[in-house]
Protein backbone atom coordinates (compact mmCIF):
# COMPACT_ATOMS: atom_id res chain seq x y z
CA UNK A 1 0.00 0.00 0.00
CA UNK A 2 1.33 3.54 -1.18
CA UNK A 3 1.34 5.20 2.16
CA UNK A 4 0.67 8.35 0.83
CA UNK A 5 -2.29 7.23 -0.52
CA UNK A 6 -2.92 5.34 3.09
CA UNK A 7 -3.53 9.14 4.42
CA UNK A 8 -5.77 10.19 1.68
CA UNK A 9 -7.87 6.72 2.75
CA UNK A 10 -7.75 8.04 6.27
CA UNK A 11 -9.13 11.25 5.26
CA UNK A 12 -11.79 9.75 2.73
CA UNK A 13 -12.78 6.94 5.29
CA UNK A 14 -13.68 9.51 8.12
CA UNK A 15 -16.94 10.64 7.26
CA UNK A 16 -18.07 6.79 6.77
CA UNK A 17 -16.60 5.60 9.36
CA UNK A 18 -18.24 8.17 11.68
CA UNK A 19 -22.10 7.32 9.55
CA UNK A 20 -21.44 3.67 10.38
CA UNK A 21 -20.65 4.35 14.23
CA UNK A 22 -23.56 6.87 14.62
CA UNK A 23 -25.95 3.96 12.98
CA UNK A 24 -23.95 1.41 15.54
CA UNK A 25 -25.14 3.70 18.57
CA UNK A 26 -28.40 3.66 17.33
CA UNK A 27 -29.04 0.02 16.45
CA UNK A 28 -27.63 -1.38 19.30
CA UNK A 29 -26.93 0.70 22.47
CA UNK A 30 -24.24 0.07 24.35
CA UNK A 31 -23.69 -3.47 23.75
CA UNK A 32 -21.52 -5.90 26.16
CA UNK A 33 -17.69 -6.47 25.80
CA UNK A 34 -17.61 -9.31 23.26
CA UNK A 35 -21.71 -8.84 22.09
CA UNK A 36 -21.07 -6.13 20.04
CA UNK A 37 -22.78 -7.22 16.14
CA UNK A 38 -20.12 -8.60 14.16
CA UNK A 39 -17.51 -9.75 16.42
CA UNK A 40 -16.43 -13.28 16.38
CA UNK A 41 -16.56 -16.23 17.93
CA UNK A 42 -13.23 -17.79 17.12
CA UNK A 43 -11.31 -15.60 15.16
CA UNK A 44 -8.92 -13.18 16.59
CA UNK A 45 -9.66 -9.21 17.05
CA UNK A 46 -8.61 -6.61 18.85
CA UNK A 47 -10.99 -5.23 21.90
CA UNK A 48 -10.75 -2.08 20.24
CA UNK A 49 -9.25 0.09 17.50
CA UNK A 50 -7.78 -0.89 14.46
CA UNK A 51 -5.33 -4.07 13.33
CA UNK A 52 -4.01 -4.73 10.19
CA UNK A 53 -0.67 -7.38 8.97
CA UNK A 54 -0.10 -10.22 11.71
CA UNK A 55 3.66 -10.04 12.24
CA UNK A 56 6.41 -11.35 14.53
CA UNK A 57 4.72 -14.76 14.37
CA UNK A 58 6.40 -17.23 17.06
CA UNK A 59 6.07 -20.25 19.17
CA UNK A 60 8.11 -20.01 22.38
CA UNK A 61 8.21 -22.14 25.39
CA UNK A 62 4.83 -23.09 25.06
CA UNK A 63 3.21 -19.93 23.87
CA UNK A 64 2.34 -18.83 20.31
CA UNK A 65 2.51 -15.41 19.83
CA UNK A 66 0.61 -13.20 17.51
CA UNK A 67 1.81 -9.32 17.00
CA UNK A 68 0.25 -7.70 14.72
CA UNK A 69 -0.19 -4.23 12.95
CA UNK A 70 -2.58 -1.93 15.43
CA UNK A 71 -3.28 1.69 16.15
CA UNK A 72 -3.44 1.84 19.93
CA UNK A 73 -5.29 5.03 19.51
CA UNK A 74 -8.11 4.72 16.94
CA UNK A 75 -10.14 2.08 14.38
CA UNK A 76 -8.38 3.82 11.07
CA UNK A 77 -4.69 3.16 10.45
CA UNK A 78 -2.53 5.42 11.85
CA UNK A 79 0.37 5.47 15.04
CA UNK A 80 1.62 2.18 13.39
CA UNK A 81 3.08 -0.14 16.66
CA UNK A 82 2.77 -3.91 17.04
CA UNK A 83 -0.13 -4.87 19.39
CA UNK A 84 -0.03 -8.63 20.70
CA UNK A 85 -1.54 -11.78 21.71
CA UNK A 86 -0.47 -15.09 22.85
CA UNK A 87 -2.65 -18.34 22.41
CA UNK A 88 -1.26 -22.01 23.94
CA UNK A 89 -3.47 -23.75 21.35
CA UNK A 90 -4.10 -21.13 18.38
CA UNK A 91 -7.94 -20.90 19.53
CA UNK A 92 -7.86 -19.17 22.61
CA UNK A 93 -6.33 -15.69 22.33
CA UNK A 94 -5.48 -13.62 25.42
CA UNK A 95 -4.41 -9.94 24.14
CA UNK A 96 -1.43 -8.46 25.92
CA UNK A 97 -0.35 -4.80 25.96
CA UNK A 98 0.80 -3.20 22.53
CA UNK A 99 4.74 -4.90 23.01
CA UNK A 100 6.30 -2.29 20.52
CA UNK A 101 4.46 1.39 20.58
CA UNK A 102 5.28 4.31 17.66
CA UNK A 103 8.38 5.66 19.16
CA UNK A 104 10.49 9.07 18.49
CA UNK A 105 8.63 10.08 15.44
CA UNK A 106 9.15 6.25 13.82
CA UNK A 107 5.84 3.84 13.15
CA UNK A 108 6.46 0.29 14.13
CA UNK A 109 5.98 -1.51 10.50
CA UNK A 110 5.39 -5.00 9.44
CA UNK A 111 7.93 -7.87 10.45
CA UNK A 112 8.78 -11.20 12.23
CA UNK A 113 10.73 -12.61 15.34
CA UNK A 114 12.98 -15.39 16.00
CA UNK A 115 13.88 -17.45 19.02
CA UNK A 116 17.67 -16.75 19.35
CA UNK A 117 18.43 -20.16 20.50
CA UNK A 118 22.80 -19.31 20.09
CA UNK A 119 22.32 -15.82 21.67
CA UNK A 120 24.60 -14.91 18.67
CA UNK A 121 22.92 -11.18 18.95
CA UNK A 122 24.27 -11.29 22.51
CA UNK A 123 20.96 -10.48 23.70
CA UNK A 124 20.32 -13.47 25.75
CA UNK A 125 20.10 -13.37 29.70
CA UNK A 126 20.70 -15.51 32.08
CA UNK A 127 21.71 -18.54 29.66
CA UNK A 128 18.19 -18.14 28.23
CA UNK A 129 17.84 -16.96 24.33
CA UNK A 130 15.80 -13.59 23.46
CA UNK A 131 13.57 -13.33 21.19
CA UNK A 132 14.31 -11.08 18.57
CA UNK A 133 11.80 -8.91 16.92
CA UNK A 134 12.99 -7.44 12.98
CA UNK A 135 10.81 -4.79 12.03
CA UNK A 136 10.35 -2.07 9.59
CA UNK A 137 10.96 1.35 11.38
CA UNK A 138 9.08 4.15 9.02
CA UNK A 139 9.91 7.69 9.51
CA UNK A 140 6.44 9.42 8.56
CA UNK A 141 8.16 12.76 8.32
CA UNK A 142 9.87 11.80 4.97
CA UNK A 143 9.40 8.35 4.62
CA UNK A 144 12.47 6.75 5.45
CA UNK A 145 11.69 2.97 5.81
CA UNK A 146 14.78 0.54 7.52
CA UNK A 147 15.17 -2.92 9.16
CA UNK A 148 15.75 -2.39 12.76
CA UNK A 149 15.55 -4.87 15.75
CA UNK A 150 14.32 -5.07 19.15
CA UNK A 151 14.96 -8.07 21.93
CA UNK A 152 12.88 -9.87 24.93
CA UNK A 153 13.75 -11.86 27.85
CA UNK A 154 10.51 -12.06 29.39
CA UNK A 155 9.00 -13.85 26.84
CA UNK A 156 7.41 -11.17 24.93
CA UNK A 157 6.28 -8.95 27.33
CA UNK A 158 8.69 -6.27 27.37
CA UNK A 159 11.10 -5.17 24.48
CA UNK A 160 14.20 -3.10 24.17
CA UNK A 161 15.15 -1.63 21.10
CA UNK A 162 18.59 -1.71 20.19
CA UNK A 163 20.72 0.73 20.48
CA UNK A 164 22.33 0.47 16.87
CA UNK A 165 19.27 1.05 15.26
CA UNK A 166 18.02 1.00 11.94
CA UNK A 167 20.18 -2.45 10.85
CA UNK A 168 19.96 -2.58 7.47
CA UNK A 169 19.10 1.05 5.51
CA UNK A 170 19.30 1.68 1.64
CA UNK A 171 17.83 5.16 2.22
CA UNK A 172 14.19 4.20 0.58
CA UNK A 173 11.05 4.92 1.40
CA UNK A 174 9.85 1.14 -0.46
CA UNK A 175 12.05 -1.40 1.76
CA UNK A 176 9.98 -3.22 4.18
CA UNK A 177 8.53 -6.00 5.94
CA UNK A 178 11.64 -8.35 6.70
CA UNK A 179 10.67 -11.94 7.34
CA UNK A 180 13.76 -13.47 9.08
CA UNK A 181 14.87 -17.19 9.56
CA UNK A 182 17.66 -19.02 10.68
CA UNK A 183 19.49 -20.91 7.86
CA UNK A 184 20.59 -24.73 9.52
CA UNK A 185 23.10 -25.78 6.31
CA UNK A 186 24.76 -22.05 5.78
CA UNK A 187 24.08 -21.47 9.76
CA UNK A 188 23.48 -18.05 8.96
CA UNK A 189 20.01 -15.60 9.48
CA UNK A 190 18.30 -15.06 6.21
CA UNK A 191 16.68 -11.52 5.78
CA UNK A 192 13.59 -11.67 2.58
CA UNK A 193 12.49 -8.34 2.53
CA UNK A 194 10.54 -6.24 -0.19
CA UNK A 195 11.63 -3.13 -2.32
CA UNK A 196 7.64 -2.39 -2.44
CA UNK A 197 7.40 -0.40 -5.07
CA UNK A 198 10.33 -2.32 -7.69
CA UNK A 199 8.06 -5.85 -7.06
CA UNK A 200 11.61 -6.97 -5.95
CA UNK A 201 12.37 -9.40 -2.96
CA UNK A 202 15.81 -9.08 -1.36
CA UNK A 203 17.52 -11.83 0.43
CA UNK A 204 20.34 -10.94 3.12
CA UNK A 205 22.52 -12.67 5.45
CA UNK A 206 23.65 -12.18 9.06
CA UNK A 207 25.35 -14.28 11.86
CA UNK A 208 24.14 -11.67 14.77
CA UNK A 209 21.14 -10.36 13.20
CA UNK A 210 22.92 -6.74 13.45
CA UNK A 211 24.99 -6.29 10.78
CA UNK A 212 23.31 -7.98 7.02
CA UNK A 213 25.21 -9.07 4.00
CA UNK A 214 23.43 -8.60 0.92
CA UNK A 215 22.47 -11.90 -1.35
CA UNK A 216 20.74 -12.24 -4.22
CA UNK A 217 17.10 -10.29 -5.36
CA UNK A 218 13.52 -12.02 -6.64
CA UNK A 219 11.47 -10.38 -9.74
CA UNK A 220 9.59 -8.45 -10.88
CA UNK A 221 7.60 -11.93 -11.78
CA UNK A 222 4.33 -13.25 -11.00
CA UNK A 223 1.58 -10.46 -9.93
CA UNK A 224 3.03 -7.14 -10.76
CA UNK A 225 0.28 -4.83 -11.09
CA UNK A 226 0.28 -4.12 -6.74
CA UNK A 227 3.40 -3.16 -4.55
CA UNK A 228 4.69 -6.29 -3.07
CA UNK A 229 4.81 -6.35 0.73
CA UNK A 230 5.15 -9.01 3.62
CA UNK A 231 7.26 -11.46 1.87
CA UNK A 232 7.84 -14.72 3.61
CA UNK A 233 9.89 -17.71 2.81
CA UNK A 234 9.76 -21.50 3.91
CA UNK A 235 10.72 -24.98 2.82
CA UNK A 236 7.24 -26.92 2.75
CA UNK A 237 6.74 -30.71 2.28
CA UNK A 238 5.24 -32.25 -0.53
CA UNK A 239 1.81 -34.66 0.54
CA UNK A 240 2.28 -37.76 0.35
CA UNK A 241 6.04 -38.20 -0.17
CA UNK A 242 7.86 -37.59 2.94
CA UNK A 243 11.35 -37.09 1.84
CA UNK A 244 10.16 -34.77 -0.82
CA UNK A 245 10.22 -31.02 0.27
CA UNK A 246 10.47 -27.68 -1.95
CA UNK A 247 10.60 -24.07 -0.67
CA UNK A 248 7.64 -21.50 -1.10
CA UNK A 249 8.31 -17.55 -1.62
CA UNK A 250 5.36 -15.95 -0.24
CA UNK A 251 4.69 -12.23 -1.71
CA UNK A 252 1.89 -10.32 -0.77
CA UNK A 253 0.48 -7.91 -3.20
CA UNK A 254 -1.26 -4.48 -2.37
CA UNK A 255 -3.75 -4.78 -5.12
CA UNK A 256 -4.78 -6.60 -8.03
CA UNK A 257 -5.65 -9.76 -6.56
CA UNK A 258 -8.09 -11.92 -8.68
CA UNK A 259 -10.88 -11.22 -6.78
CA UNK A 260 -9.57 -7.49 -6.51
CA UNK A 261 -7.84 -5.48 -4.20
CA UNK A 262 -5.01 -7.25 -2.16
CA UNK A 263 -4.13 -10.81 -1.51
CA UNK A 264 -1.28 -13.15 -1.56
CA UNK A 265 1.06 -14.59 -4.22
CA UNK A 266 3.14 -17.59 -3.62
CA UNK A 267 6.20 -18.92 -5.82
CA UNK A 268 7.24 -23.07 -5.63
CA UNK A 269 11.48 -23.26 -6.16
CA UNK A 270 14.86 -24.23 -4.39
CA UNK A 271 16.57 -21.93 -1.98
CA UNK A 272 19.86 -22.71 -1.54
CA UNK A 273 21.34 -20.27 1.50
CA UNK A 274 21.81 -17.69 -1.37
CA UNK A 275 19.72 -17.62 -4.19
CA UNK A 276 15.55 -18.81 -4.30
CA UNK A 277 14.79 -19.78 -7.89
CA UNK A 278 11.33 -20.66 -9.47
CA UNK A 279 11.01 -24.76 -10.24
CA UNK A 280 7.88 -25.24 -13.36
CA UNK A 281 5.80 -22.74 -14.48
CA UNK A 282 5.91 -19.47 -13.15
CA UNK A 283 2.13 -18.94 -13.24
CA UNK A 284 -0.90 -20.58 -13.07
CA UNK A 285 -3.93 -19.67 -15.55
CA UNK A 286 -4.77 -16.50 -13.10
CA UNK A 287 -0.88 -14.94 -14.18
CA UNK A 288 0.22 -15.79 -10.90
CA UNK A 289 -0.36 -18.74 -8.27
CA UNK A 290 -2.93 -17.77 -5.42
CA UNK A 291 -3.00 -18.42 -1.88
CA UNK A 292 -6.86 -17.24 -1.99
CA UNK A 293 -9.19 -16.64 -4.38
CA UNK A 294 -11.76 -14.72 -1.91
CA UNK A 295 -11.24 -11.10 -1.15
CA UNK A 296 -10.39 -10.96 2.38
CA UNK A 297 -6.96 -12.75 2.83
CA UNK A 298 -3.77 -10.48 2.91
CA UNK A 299 -0.28 -10.45 4.57
CA UNK A 300 0.26 -14.08 5.55
CA UNK A 301 2.89 -15.00 6.88
CA UNK A 302 3.90 -18.23 8.90
CA UNK A 303 4.78 -18.98 12.13
CA UNK A 304 8.78 -19.52 13.40
CA UNK A 305 10.08 -21.98 15.71
CA UNK A 306 7.36 -24.22 15.44
CA UNK A 307 9.15 -27.23 17.34
CA UNK A 308 10.52 -30.29 15.12
CA UNK A 309 8.67 -32.58 16.58
CA UNK A 310 5.49 -30.75 15.19
CA UNK A 311 7.30 -29.47 11.93
CA UNK A 312 4.09 -28.22 10.64
CA UNK A 313 3.86 -24.72 8.89
CA UNK A 314 1.03 -22.83 10.13
CA UNK A 315 0.24 -19.14 8.83
CA UNK A 316 -2.77 -16.89 9.30
CA UNK A 317 -3.68 -13.81 7.11
CA UNK A 318 -5.00 -10.30 7.76
CA UNK A 319 -8.40 -10.83 7.64
CA UNK A 320 -9.68 -7.55 5.55
CA UNK A 321 -8.34 -6.06 2.05
CA UNK A 322 -6.89 -2.68 1.42
CA UNK A 323 -9.80 -1.41 -0.81
CA UNK A 324 -12.24 -1.07 2.11
CA UNK A 325 -10.46 -2.15 5.76
CA UNK A 326 -11.11 1.22 6.73
CA UNK A 327 -15.06 1.71 6.39
CA UNK A 328 -16.01 -1.85 7.52
CA UNK A 329 -19.03 -1.32 9.93
CA UNK A 330 -17.61 -2.39 13.38
CA UNK A 331 -16.72 -1.08 16.55
CA UNK A 332 -15.01 -0.64 18.93
CA UNK A 333 -12.36 -2.93 16.97
CA UNK A 334 -11.66 -2.86 13.41
CA UNK A 335 -10.16 -6.08 11.52
CA UNK A 336 -9.53 -9.97 12.32
CA UNK A 337 -7.58 -12.45 11.72
CA UNK A 338 -8.22 -15.57 9.75
CA UNK A 339 -8.03 -18.96 11.51
CA UNK A 340 -4.65 -20.47 11.72
CA UNK A 341 -4.06 -22.78 8.73
CA UNK A 342 -1.75 -25.96 8.08
CA UNK A 343 0.27 -25.98 4.95
CA UNK A 344 1.55 -28.09 2.78
CA UNK A 345 2.31 -28.72 -1.54
CA UNK A 346 0.18 -31.27 -3.28
CA UNK A 347 1.11 -32.49 -6.79
CA UNK A 348 -1.16 -31.63 -9.55
CA UNK A 349 -0.91 -31.92 -12.93
CA UNK A 350 0.29 -28.29 -13.40
CA UNK A 351 2.85 -28.58 -11.12
CA UNK A 352 3.70 -28.03 -6.74
CA UNK A 353 0.63 -25.91 -5.71
CA UNK A 354 0.18 -24.55 -1.88
CA UNK A 355 -2.40 -26.66 0.08
CA UNK A 356 -4.24 -24.82 3.56
CA UNK A 357 -6.21 -26.54 6.10
CA UNK A 358 -7.48 -25.23 9.09
CA UNK A 359 -5.39 -26.22 12.16
CA UNK A 360 -6.80 -29.72 14.04
CA UNK A 361 -6.67 -27.26 17.13
CA UNK A 362 -10.04 -25.87 15.75
CA UNK A 363 -11.72 -29.05 16.39
CA UNK A 364 -11.93 -28.84 20.18
CA UNK A 365 -14.70 -25.85 19.68
CA UNK A 366 -16.99 -28.31 17.96
CA UNK A 367 -20.30 -29.09 19.36
CA UNK A 368 -22.34 -31.92 18.23
CA UNK A 369 -21.78 -33.88 15.26
CA UNK A 370 -25.06 -33.84 13.23
CA UNK A 371 -24.53 -35.82 9.77
CA UNK A 372 -27.08 -36.67 6.81
CA UNK A 373 -25.60 -39.51 5.03
CA UNK A 374 -26.75 -38.49 1.27
CA UNK A 375 -29.62 -38.00 -0.79
CA UNK A 376 -31.08 -35.31 -2.99
CA UNK A 377 -30.56 -31.58 -2.28
CA UNK A 378 -34.17 -31.10 -1.09
CA UNK A 379 -33.77 -34.16 0.85
CA UNK A 380 -30.71 -32.50 2.84
CA UNK A 381 -33.06 -29.43 3.22
CA UNK A 382 -35.38 -31.55 4.87
CA UNK A 383 -32.94 -32.73 7.56
CA UNK A 384 -31.26 -29.58 7.96
CA UNK A 385 -34.71 -28.14 8.56
CA UNK A 386 -35.71 -30.93 11.04
CA UNK A 387 -32.55 -30.85 12.70
CA UNK A 388 -33.10 -26.97 13.63
CA UNK A 389 -29.57 -25.72 12.00
CA UNK A 390 -28.70 -22.19 11.96
CA UNK A 391 -26.55 -20.03 13.33
CA UNK A 392 -23.57 -17.85 12.57
CA UNK A 393 -20.78 -20.00 14.30
CA UNK A 394 -20.53 -23.03 11.79
CA UNK A 395 -18.08 -25.54 10.67
CA UNK A 396 -19.89 -27.11 7.36
CA UNK A 397 -18.43 -30.23 5.42
CA UNK A 398 -20.25 -30.53 2.47
CA UNK A 399 -19.80 -33.41 -0.02
CA UNK A 400 -21.51 -33.02 -3.36
CA UNK A 401 -21.61 -34.63 -6.76
CA UNK A 402 -22.78 -31.91 -9.42
CA UNK A 403 -24.68 -32.52 -12.13
CA UNK A 404 -24.12 -31.67 -15.70
CA UNK A 405 -25.21 -28.31 -15.78
CA UNK A 406 -26.10 -25.68 -13.65
CA UNK A 407 -25.02 -24.88 -10.19
CA UNK A 408 -25.18 -26.18 -6.89
CA UNK A 409 -24.11 -25.20 -3.03
CA UNK A 410 -24.85 -24.30 -0.01
CA UNK A 411 -26.63 -20.55 1.07
CA UNK A 412 -25.47 -19.39 4.75
CA UNK A 413 -26.20 -16.75 7.34
CA UNK A 414 -29.34 -16.60 5.06
CA UNK A 415 -32.48 -14.30 5.74
CA UNK A 416 -35.17 -13.18 4.23
CA UNK A 417 -33.32 -10.87 1.97
CA UNK A 418 -30.30 -12.02 2.57
CA UNK A 419 -27.44 -14.69 1.88
CA UNK A 420 -24.20 -15.68 0.88
CA UNK A 421 -23.56 -18.33 -1.53
CA UNK A 422 -21.28 -20.43 -1.95
CA UNK A 423 -21.40 -22.89 -5.03
CA UNK A 424 -19.33 -24.63 -7.78
CA UNK A 425 -20.89 -23.74 -11.50
CA UNK A 426 -20.64 -27.05 -14.09
CA UNK A 427 -20.51 -25.26 -17.15
CA UNK A 428 -17.54 -22.93 -15.83
CA UNK A 429 -16.62 -25.14 -13.45
CA UNK A 430 -15.31 -22.70 -11.57
CA UNK A 431 -16.39 -22.16 -7.53
CA UNK A 432 -17.27 -18.96 -5.91
CA UNK A 433 -18.33 -17.54 -3.40
CA UNK A 434 -20.97 -14.22 -4.12
CA UNK A 435 -21.91 -11.90 -1.23
CA UNK A 436 -23.64 -9.49 -3.64
CA UNK A 437 -26.80 -9.59 -1.09
CA UNK A 438 -24.72 -11.20 2.21
CA UNK A 439 -26.16 -7.91 4.53
CA UNK A 440 -24.83 -4.06 4.80
CA UNK A 441 -22.66 -4.80 1.44
CA UNK A 442 -23.39 -0.27 1.02
CA UNK A 443 -20.37 0.46 3.82
CA UNK A 444 -17.81 0.97 0.40
CA UNK A 445 -19.25 0.26 -3.24
CA UNK A 446 -16.08 -2.53 -4.10
CA UNK A 447 -17.37 -4.63 -0.95
CA UNK A 448 -20.09 -6.52 -2.60
CA UNK A 449 -19.26 -9.21 -5.30
CA UNK A 450 -18.49 -12.69 -6.75
CA UNK A 451 -15.28 -14.20 -6.00
CA UNK A 452 -14.65 -17.19 -8.35
CA UNK A 453 -11.97 -19.94 -8.88
CA UNK A 454 -11.17 -22.78 -11.12
CA UNK A 455 -11.67 -26.35 -9.59
CA UNK A 456 -11.32 -29.67 -10.29
CA UNK A 457 -13.81 -32.69 -9.06
CA UNK A 458 -12.30 -35.40 -7.98
CA UNK A 459 -14.20 -39.17 -9.05
CA UNK A 460 -17.22 -36.43 -10.15
CA UNK A 461 -17.14 -35.02 -6.24
CA UNK A 462 -16.49 -31.73 -4.71
CA UNK A 463 -15.68 -30.71 -1.39
CA UNK A 464 -16.73 -27.40 0.62
CA UNK A 465 -15.74 -27.19 4.08
CA UNK A 466 -16.74 -24.15 5.47
CA UNK A 467 -15.93 -21.97 8.49
CA UNK A 468 -18.41 -19.53 9.06
CA UNK A 469 -18.15 -16.87 12.20
CA UNK A 470 -20.26 -13.63 12.63
CA UNK A 471 -19.02 -11.46 10.05
CA UNK A 472 -16.76 -14.17 7.56
CA UNK A 473 -16.94 -17.20 5.40
CA UNK A 474 -13.46 -19.29 4.72
CA UNK A 475 -14.15 -22.15 2.28
CA UNK A 476 -11.41 -24.50 1.95
CA UNK A 477 -12.68 -26.57 -1.47
CA UNK A 478 -11.13 -30.55 -1.81
CA UNK A 479 -8.74 -30.95 1.38
CA UNK A 480 -7.60 -26.89 0.63
CA UNK A 481 -6.72 -27.06 -2.99
CA UNK A 482 -8.49 -24.20 -3.06
CA UNK A 483 -9.71 -21.12 -0.40
CA UNK A 484 -12.00 -18.49 -0.51
CA UNK A 485 -12.25 -15.62 3.05
CA UNK A 486 -14.85 -13.28 2.40
CA UNK A 487 -16.21 -10.93 4.63
CA UNK A 488 -20.16 -10.89 5.20
CA UNK A 489 -22.13 -8.21 7.25
CA UNK A 490 -25.40 -9.98 7.60
CA UNK A 491 -28.22 -8.75 9.93
CA UNK A 492 -28.79 -10.33 13.46
CA UNK A 493 -32.07 -12.57 11.76
CA UNK A 494 -30.16 -14.07 9.33
CA UNK A 495 -28.98 -17.23 10.59
CA UNK A 496 -30.43 -19.98 8.19
CA UNK A 497 -28.33 -22.59 6.10
CA UNK A 498 -29.57 -24.37 3.30
CA UNK A 499 -28.62 -26.29 -0.06
CA UNK A 500 -29.06 -25.47 -3.50
CA UNK A 501 -29.40 -26.33 -7.32
CA UNK A 502 -29.89 -24.71 -10.43
CA UNK A 503 -30.32 -26.74 -13.38
CA UNK A 504 -30.31 -30.03 -12.89
CA UNK A 505 -29.88 -32.08 -9.40
CA UNK A 506 -26.71 -32.96 -8.05
CA UNK A 507 -26.55 -35.03 -5.67
CA UNK A 508 -25.70 -34.60 -1.59
CA UNK A 509 -22.94 -37.19 -1.14
CA UNK A 510 -22.54 -36.24 2.70
CA UNK A 511 -23.40 -33.27 4.90
CA UNK A 512 -21.54 -32.41 8.40
CA UNK A 513 -22.66 -29.39 10.55
CA UNK A 514 -20.88 -28.49 13.74
CA UNK A 515 -22.11 -25.60 16.08
CA UNK A 516 -19.01 -24.19 16.96
CA UNK A 517 -18.29 -22.87 20.47
CA UNK A 518 -16.94 -19.07 21.55
CA UNK A 519 -13.27 -19.38 22.01
CA UNK A 520 -13.19 -16.39 24.03
CA UNK A 521 -13.75 -15.59 27.40
CA UNK A 522 -15.98 -12.72 27.29
CA UNK A 523 -18.63 -14.93 25.67
CA UNK A 524 -18.99 -17.59 28.08
C1 LIG B 1 0.83 -4.26 4.38
C2 LIG B 1 1.56 -3.03 4.86
C3 LIG B 1 3.04 -3.34 5.05
C4 LIG B 1 3.46 -2.33 6.08
C5 LIG B 1 2.22 -2.24 6.94
C6 LIG B 1 1.98 -0.90 7.56
O1 LIG B 1 -0.51 -4.26 4.68
O2 LIG B 1 1.36 -1.97 3.94
O3 LIG B 1 3.81 -3.29 3.88
O4 LIG B 1 4.58 -2.73 6.80
O5 LIG B 1 1.13 -2.59 6.13
O6 LIG B 1 0.89 -0.93 8.42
Amino acid sequence: MAFALKSLANSLATTHAMAACVAFTVVSYAPAFGAEPFRPHYHFTPERNWINDPNGLVFFRGEYHLFFQHNPFGDKWGHMSWGHAVSRDLVDWDELPVALPEADGVMIFSGSAVVDWRNTSGFGKEGQPPLVAIYTGHRPADGRQAQCIASSTDRGRTWTRFWGNPVLDLASNNFRDPKVFWHEPTQKWIMVVSKAEERRIQFYSSGDLKQWTRLSEFGPAGATNGVWECPDLFPLRVEGHPQRSAWVLVVNIGSGSPAGGSGTQYFVGQFDGQHFRTEGPLVGPDGALWADYGRDCYAAVSWSDIPKADARRIWLGWMSNWDYAQDVPTAPWRNAMTIPRELSLRETAEGLRLVQKPVHELERLRGHRRIFRGGTIEQANEWIRKAGISGDSLEINLELEPARTGQCGARVLKGAEEETIIGFDEVSRRAFVDRSHSGNCSFHQAFPGIHHSRVSTHEGRLQLHLFIDACSIECFVNEGEVVFTDLVFPGRASRQLDLFARASEPMVRSLEVWTLKSAFKWHE
